[in-house]
Formats: structure tokens, sequence, C-alpha cells
């Protein structure tokens, strides 16, 4: 099995007993690549420096919707900064969070928007973060046209119409363990139908465990269990699933 999870936080205090141990994990369950994806400035240089750290780890920087009310005005140029390390893949997280409005709508946007325009200059890819703001992220997304870089939409949670004008955008999809959970059926129609061509898995540890481990921490090597649900949905072998996800992750993020 090759797995790649495109999508974690594991520069947290939730790991400083056994991030050795989980990283350990993730290698004999088959994880090749993870993007450890910043939310703030802090948790960015934190990311970078885990990539530092471990060779499967690549770093992504930027400022979550959550934190868009705390970026000060030099905000982008240390992202700016920090995108300039070799292990700096993607930028991101970025994007609209109206779910717990943590940062009032219009800095969420106005923070969204200026990330983009960085990724664009500086030629990465974005990844995306949305919740309940489906209707002003497509907004943004088509005055901001996403660039030959490219994005991803993390932990995607729209509907397939959504999921369609987001492919007509050339924007990959992302799925995390909500897709294996019992009653998450639109989710699972949706997983089934995207081209192969634009599918990524991700765990966004610590959070959103699969099934098995629901309610409870997750971790990189539980990636297979999406990757194990997206597969029995649409009639193939885990490990070719897996194999796809995996090289459309690295043609995103530009891993050889
Ligand atoms: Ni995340």
């Amino acid at each position: 099995m090759i797995l790649f999870d495109t999508h974690a936080h594991l520069e947290g205090e939730e790991y400083a007993a056994d991030r050795d141990g989980m990283i350990a994990r993730a290698r004999s369950a088959g994880v090749v690549h993870i993007v450890n994806v910043g939310f703030n400035l802090e948790s960015s240089r934190r990311s970078v420096r885990l990539a530092e750290e471990y060779d499967l780890i690549y770093a992504a920087v930027g400022i979550h919707p959550h934190d868009a009310a705390e970026a000060g005005s030099g905000y982008l140029e240390e992202l700016r900064e920090m995108a300039a390390h070799p292990r700096v893949v993607a930028l991101g997280e970025m994007g609209l969070d109206y779910y717990r409005d943590l940062s009032p709508r219009p800095v969420q946007q106005r923070v969204f928007r200026e990330q983009l325009a960085l990724a664009r200059e500086l030629e990465l890819p974005f990844i995306i973060h949305d919740r309940d703001a489906h209707g002003d992220l497509m907004k943004i997304l088509r005055e901001n046209r996403p660039g030959p870089s490219g994005g991803v939409l993390h932990c995607y949670s729209g509907s397939w119409e959504m999921a369609r004008e987001c492919l007509a955008l050339g924007l990959y999809l992302s799925f995390a363990g909500p897709v294996t959970y019992p009653n998450a059926n639109r989710l699972k129609e949706v997983a089934s139908r995207v081209p192969l061509d634009r599918l990524l898995i991700e765990t966004d540890a610590p959070y959103l465990s699969p099934a098995p481990y629901r309610g409870k921490r997750n971790e990189p090597a539980y990636v297979v269990f999406t990757a194990e649900e997206i597969a029995r949905l649409r009639g193939l072998k885990t490990e070719d699933l897996a194999k796809v996800c995996t090289e459309n992750g690295r043609k995103l993020f530009r891993i050889a």
C-alpha cells in the first residue's frame, strides 16, 4: 500500500508524547508522504520545522479563517519568506468558516483573497478550508480564478453541484474521515463521482478520525480507512485507489 495523507496537523501538543511512534505507525501503514498544514504564523513555522525533521513530511504555510483576525499587517511577508523553504509545497490552510465565525466575515474574505493572490504569485498550490460558507467561497474563487499551480478543497463537504464547479476550475477535492461515517450519504455520493484524477485523501489529524476511531485522536496511519471506503464505493481495490490518490498528490504538490 502507498498512501499520501495530504492534510494533517502534527505539530501540536496532541503528539508531544508519541510523535516518533505516530510517524513510525504511519510508515508501517504505507504512508509515504504527509503535508503538514499551518493555520497561523506560529503553527506554519512549526510545520516547516517538522518537515525538516521527518523526510516524509512536507509543509504548507497559511492563515486559517479562524485566525484571520489575528493576522497582523506583515503576515503576507512572513508567509512569503517561509514559502521560500524547499520543504514548503503549498499555501494554506486558507478559506472561510461561517460555522464558528471566529473572525469577522469581511476579514476572513480579505485574508483569503490575499493568500490566493500570494499563491498565484509564488506559483504554489493552495489548500482551502470551507465550512458553511459555500456561496461566498465559490464567489471568491470565481473572481480569483486559480492559476496553473491549482489547489485543493480539503475535507470536502459540499454538494455534487459545487464539486462540479470546483472541478471546472481545475481544483482537486480531498476527502477525510467523515466519508467513512455510516450516515454520510451525500458525501459518499460525491466521493464516488469525482474523477479519479482529481481525488485526494487526508486525515486532518488530530481531528475527524475515521469510523473505527471516531471521537478519538486521529493520526496519518488511519488514512487507510478513508482509502478503503472510497475504494469500496467505487468498486476498486484499496491498493489501486491509494496509488492513484498518491500520484495525484505528488502531481499537485510537485513531489518527485
Ligand atoms: Ni486542517
